[in-house]
């Protein structure tokens, strides 16, 4: 699937570096060019640079890196936004608004569908720290990582899903509207919780699931209690 990177800084160079090894065509995208042309050094594979518009232009998927929500202030033209498949992994400034669950009134991937009416915005990757993608993807699919989705067209959801799929994420769906945008930008602030105020750094990872039935053999039912 080609790609566009639209910022090329921690992010934007983690998951374009390592979708360029998978074989997926990469442009990066950049205001400043040396950063995208740094980021297509180390990715190899053919990919290459320039700026964010021109990575627009290339990708059928865009990879939003940038909390500027305006497309307007990023591109000459933002018709080159129509159609495209636009996933925003961006996550609100922890330390200024996490306490204010900014995300409560609005979440950023709302604004941005918002202002770019013609894109497909799909949120996804914002609870994976950058250092996630130094591990191979038969170790992250080993482990049982999992990357959020949010979004309302099903066609944008389904070419995310399965480029966290070649990543190595399985992708939980959190559905579609408001509600699910803005519960997929709180778990960003959940997982920085763990990473920065619990000290799990770069390792620390969200994942939601069932486990077996138990059997209760040993520890009985749940009695009744006041503790919740
Ligand atoms: N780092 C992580 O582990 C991680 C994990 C999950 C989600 N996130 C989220 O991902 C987003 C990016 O984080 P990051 O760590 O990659 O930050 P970063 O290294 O600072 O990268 C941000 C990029 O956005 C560009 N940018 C900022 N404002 C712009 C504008 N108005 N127009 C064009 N380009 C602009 C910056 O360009 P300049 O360098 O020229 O300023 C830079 O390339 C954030 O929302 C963050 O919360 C980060």
């Amino acid at each position: 699937m080609k790609i566009g990177i639209i910022g090329s800084g921690n992010m934007g160079r983690a998951v374009g570096v390592r979708l360029a090894q998978l074989g997926h065509p990469v442009t990066f995208g950049a205001r400043r060019l040396e950063q995208a042309q740094s980021a297509a050094s180390v990715a190899g594979h053919g990919a290459t640079a320039g700026d964010n518009e021109a990575a627009a232009r290339f990708g059928e998927v865009l990879v939003w890196t940038i909390r500027e929500t305006d497309p307007a202030a990023v591109f000459a033209d933002p018709s080159v936004l129509d159609g495209k498949t636009v996933l925003d992994l961006n996550n609100r400034n922890y330390a200024e608004e996490v306490k204010t669950g900014a995300w409560l009134t609005e979440a950023i991937a709302e604004r941005l569908q918002k202002t770019a009416p013609t894109a497909r915005v799909v949120k996804a990757l914002n609870t994976i720290a950058m250092e996630t993608f130094d591990t191979s993807a038969d170790a992250l699919r080993a482990a049982g990582a999992q990357s959020f989705i949010a979004g309302d067209d099903a066609e944008a959801k389904t070419k995310v899903a399965a480029l966290l799929a070649d990543l190595g994420f399985t992708a939980v769906d959190l559905g579609t509207g408001p509600a699910a945008l803005r519960a997929a930008e709180a778990l960003g602030d959940v997982i920085r919780l763990l990473m920065i105020d619990g000290g799990h750094g770069g390792r620390a990872h969200l994942t939601f699931g069932t486990l077996p039935v138990p059997d209760l053999s040993t520890i009985g039912e749940r009695a009744d209690s006041n503790y919740r």
